[in-house]
């Protein structure tokens, strides 16, 4: 039956039948969480670009809804994002019912195009503008890759914003109305996917950032006036392996503030019917560390609802820590939390069947293939916080400094199930978790 397939994520979003990639026009309103998402109901493969479209009221169930945006004319419909025009400056509202407004990329042969949809229900059901596009760069740059229109409101400057992929990294455009845009600026070095948002930064006294984000989870940090933005530190990176083209939300309240993120999960799911996932939400915060301002990313606490704890032990080692997992190896789903400590190991982490779920190299500072700066350089303890579903996993490292994820793909003939290993590493601590199904 429907969500009970032997590889189907159960505690992940993903779509009854078709393909998914890149989350789109993700919004929170009136009491709904929306994921749009690049879809193609038809097969398992990309093709047929449309909006797909699921409701959530805590970010963790989702219900999925009709197709949002079809393939017309003009071309299939490629990522973009969503805003409610509260002032109706569009004047696709009605009294009492500000329009939820889609900007999305029509891909077509020759070019990609800006464009503009509106929704006056709750995005069930939307009209495509009869003046569309918006904007056509290849006109301008003659650039046919100018696509992910990233919109949001700038209250200072009592303006609208939209960051665009186009020619070689970010551009930002203005406009009154979400219907007239002008270029303003643009920041080289980027691709695909753009976002751009503010968030206090943690431990620095009331002080504010302005991120700017591509589509493989590279960022600036730095300042905004509306029109430019001004890179304040080189790009970083915090996140890699399976998650591509992550957004946030907008228009979650004021009181609530969170900036959450949900990235695509590029996980082929073998022989099903659906292909792909979503990752966790997770929420995106800044904080002071010893290279500099960095994000970090947790899941958000809506998730905790999932996970039922099974056992907690302190200071074990290796194959005390291996026997207290033996009995998850085969589990559909498993959180597990991890303290280590590496002694005079130059390698060490934890494996499951022979997959290296943690692998850090001390020698190079690398972890799963990523650049790895401790927080405590000297004190050779990591921390990994692990999820795992029926086709993925994903691991937050430090708090969230460091995350990655990937496909579950054991190795059954390698019957080793939870391995930690490495040269006298101890295991400091190590929490172990039931996992809930998400799906009725
Ligand atoms: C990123 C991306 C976007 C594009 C979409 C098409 O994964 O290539 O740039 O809009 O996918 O599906």
């Amino acid at each position: 039956s429907l969500y009970r397939e032997q590889r189907r994520p159960q505690y992940h979003f993903s779509t009854r039948r078709g393909w998914i990639n890149d989350p789109n026009g993700m919004i929170y309103y009136e009491g709904e969480y929306h994921l749009f998402y690049q879809h193609n109901p038809f097969e398992r493969e990309w093709e047929n670009m449309s909006w797909g479209h699921a409701v959530s009221k805590d970010m963790i169930h989702w219900e999925e809804l009709p197709v949002a945006l079809h393939p017309d004319e003009s071309g299939t419909m490629f990522s973009g994002s969503t805003v409610i025009d509260y002032a109706n400056t569009s004047g696709f509202g009605k009294p009492d019912k500000p329009a939820m407004v889609a900007l999305y990329t029509v891909d077509s042969p020759d070019r990609q195009v800006q464009s503009l949809a509106y929704s006056l229900d709750k995005g069930r059901t939307w009209t495509k503008y009869k003046n569309n596009p918006l904007i056509d760069s290849k006109e301008k740059w003659n650039s046919k890759d100018t696509r992910d229109p990233r919109v949001f409101w700038y209250g200072p400057g009592k303006h609208w914003v939209m960051v665009l992929n186009e020619r070689d990294g970010h551009s930002i455009y203005t406009s009154g109305n979400l219907k007239d845009w002008q270029y303003q600026s643009h920041v080289t070095g980027f691709w695909e996917c753009p976002d751009l948002f503010e968030l206090p930064v943690q431990g620095g006294n009331g002080q504010k950032k302005w991120v700017l984000y591509g589509a493989s989870n590279t960022y600036m940090i730095g300042s905004f006036d509306g029109k430019t933005f001004t890179p304040e530190s080189g790009k970083h990176y915090f996140s890699a392996g399976s998650i591509y083209a992550a957004q946030t939300f907008t228009n979650i309240p004021e009181s609530d503030g969170r900036r959450i993120q949900i990235g695509w999960g590029r996980i082929t799911q073998r022989n099903m019917p659906f292909n792909n996932m979503m990752l966790l939400p997770t929420e995106l915060t800044l904080r002071k560390t010893k290279d500099g301002i960095r994000l970090f990313s947790v899941p958000v606490k809506e998730t905790e609802q999932l996970f039922t704890s099974a056992g907690k032990w302190e200071n074990l080692a290796a194959a005390q820590a291996d026997k207290h997992l033996e009995s998850f190896r085969d589990a559909s789903g498993v959180r597990i939390k991890a303290k280590i400590k590496l002694s005079h190991a130059t390698d060490a982490g934890l494996s499951l069947y022979g997959q290296r779920l943690i692998n850090y190299d001390m020698n190079y500072n690398v972890l799963n293939g990523m650049f790895y700066s401790p927080q405590d350089p000297t004190s050779m303890e990591l921390s990994a916080d692990i999820y795992i579903d029926r086709s993925s996993v994903e691991v937050f490292i430090d708090g969230g400094a460091y995350s990655y994820s990937m496909e579950r793909r054991a190795d059954h003939n390698n019957r080793e199930g939870f391995r930690f290993w490495g040269n006298n590493i101890t295991v400091l601590s190590l929490e172990v978790f039931n996992t809930k199904s998400i799906w009725p």
